[in-house]
């Protein structure tokens, strides 16, 4: 086992020290590619958010040094946070295909822990960047007056993220709000808690102030609900499932209404017409789908192809299937990894059950992979239909849902027939075409012949039930700003 076991960090990060909780609880963080326990985690609860909040605050305060510092100063210690991470990426790409099952798969591939690294570090660097540009506006208003207004940061921000790319999801988060001079109080999923803490070492190392970032390891119903309910913070920014997002929006209302901003679920649709090129076509869907073990909020479930085209397609999509190595994280072969955890596995199990029963066509897989560890056969079914579950509900697994379709003014309306509204595909060589789609169709992101190309600069989120506002680029920085007018009379 390459990381250290005895030597991972276990507490929670508060004022830039490591602490133990104030009960004293702990938790089991596993390893999903054989069940055992990793470590046990210092488990945070309402007590330690109050202490982090209080924390946060602090740091905030007038005067802080956080508060005092210029913007470039802010933008140096994240450049400088960036290499430190950069420094020991190898360890935290490690850390993180140990606690989350994803393989670590080295320099040049297009999956694995080394892709998010990488996109970890250009996140880092892109905010960095953003730091010292954050401006306001002159306005001319009537009257004999200079009006501007200001950015300000929001305040003490709450984040809680989700498990499936753990340090990724936690640049997203603390990278605006570091950027533009908010503190935070993040809580990282009980099913990861592990790389966002080594990440905590180097904060402190880079030198920002003390409780500028605050790291909490726990669970949603205690501490996520905590911090969603707390009246001392400005904003709470949530990745999760659309059930707890609901929730996170209700907690704000019943509390001090905070701004929220969610990242939620998806049943993103894929279009796949008669004249695209079917390999590329085939390379997209299998990526939009398989990425990350079926584990991604904007994964491309539901497969549309037109009727035409659609058994050569279903050939190429089984061709691509059968080609996924299935195995634990460090296997250099591996290109599957484990689910993340026995629930997540027993949910995409009771999945596949489902669409059995239903009447979906298995065309490969189905099943559990082996008997030790929480690895699921890479699958698909054909003979998908609207109504079935698989097609309705996110499984967040490696399981691809073939539908057929005939006309251009269907799948408009099939596609756009969905509480969600995160990714979508179009895959064609009509211009024309791909660009009625992409206004058609109701969704955050729409890519044309390609899906899940990432890159922090372009901004990211949903319509409809998935999510409130975007992530990322220079929108995602309007989720930690507060604008001020001020006003100031001109000598007559
Ligand atoms: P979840 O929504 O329960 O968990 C996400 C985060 O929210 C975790 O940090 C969790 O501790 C926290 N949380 C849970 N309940 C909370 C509450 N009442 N108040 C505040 N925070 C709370 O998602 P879970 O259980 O990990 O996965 C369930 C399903 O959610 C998945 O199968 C998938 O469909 C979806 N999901 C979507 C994600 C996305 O990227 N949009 C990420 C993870 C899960
Ligand atoms: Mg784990």
């Amino acid at each position: 086992m390459p990381v250290d076991i005895e030597k991972i960090e276990t507490r929670l990060f508060i004022n830039n020290e490591f602490v133990n909780s104030v009960s004293g609880k702990t938790f089991p963080s596993v390893n999903p590619a054989t069940e055992e326990v990793i470590c046990q985690v210092q488990e945070a609860d309402s007590a330690d958010v109050d202490v982090a909040v209080a924390s946060a605050r602090k740091a905030f305060s007038l005067g802080s040094p956080w508060r005092e510092m210029n913007a470039s100063g802010r933008r140096d210690l994240m450049l400088k946070l960036a290499s430190l991470l950069e420094r020991d990426r190898v360890y935290l790409e490690e850390l993180e295909a140990l606690d989350n099952g994803k393989p670590v798969a080295a320099h040049g591939k297009s999956y694995g822990t080394h892709v998010d690294l990488n996109l970890v570090l250009q996140c880092f660097r892109y905010y960095a960047g953003h730091a010292d540009k954050i401006e306001g506006k002159t306005i001319p208003i009537d009257g004999k007056f200079l009006s501007m207004t200001l950015h300000e940061p929001i305040g003490v921000v709450g984040q809680i993220i989700p498990w499936n790319f753990p340090l990724l999801m936690f640049a997203w988060k603390i990278c605006p709000a570091l950027a533009t001079g908010c503190t935070v109080v993040l809580k990282t999923s009980e099913k990861t808690p592990l790389t966002a803490l080594h990440a905590c070492k180097l904060i402190k190392e880079a030198g920002f102030p003390p409780g500028v970032v605050n790291v909490l390891s726990g669970f949603g119903p205690t501490a996520g609900k905590a911090i969603a309910l707390h009246m001392d913070i400005d904003k709470v920014a949530f990745t999760g499932s659309t059930k707890v997002g609901h929730l996170i929006q209700q907690y704000s209302a019943e509390s001090n209404l905070k701004r929220v901003t969610l990242e939620l679920g998806g049943k993103s649709p894929m279009l796949v017409f008669d004249d695209a090129d079917l390999d590329q076509a085939a390379d997209a869907a299998h990526v939009g789908l398989f990425l990350n073990q079926g584990q991604c909020c904007c994964a491309g479930s539901r497969l549309f192809v037109q009727d035409t085209i659609y058994d050569a397609f279903v050939e190429k999509c089984i061709e691509r299937a059968k080609k996924i190595k299935v195995g634990p994280q460090f296997d250099e072969s591996t290109t599957q990894g484990p689910q993340v955890d026995k629930i997540q596995f027993d949910t995409v199990m009771r999945y596949l059950a489902k669409g059995k029963e239903e009447g979906a066509t298995v065309k490969v897989g189905g099943d559990r992979h082996g008997d030790k560890g929480y690895y699921v056969q890479p699958t698909i079914f054909t003979d998908v239909t609207d109504e079935m579950v698989i097609a309705k509900e996110e499984i967040f697994g490696p399981v691809m849902s073939i539908l057929k379709f005939s006309t251009v003014e269907e799948v408009i309306e099939r596609a756009n027939k969905t509480m969600y509204g995160l990714g979508a595909g179009v895959c064609t060589r009509d211009v024309g075409r791909a660009l009625r789609l992409a206004k058609s169709i109701r969704a955050g992101t729409v890519w044309i012949n390609s899906y899940d190309v990432f890159d922090c600069a372009q901004p990211f989120g949903g319509f409809k039930q998935s999510g409130i506002g975007r992530e990322l680029g220079e929108y995602g920085l309007f989720n930690y700003i507060e604008v001020k007018t001020v006003v100031i009379p001109i000598d007559k």
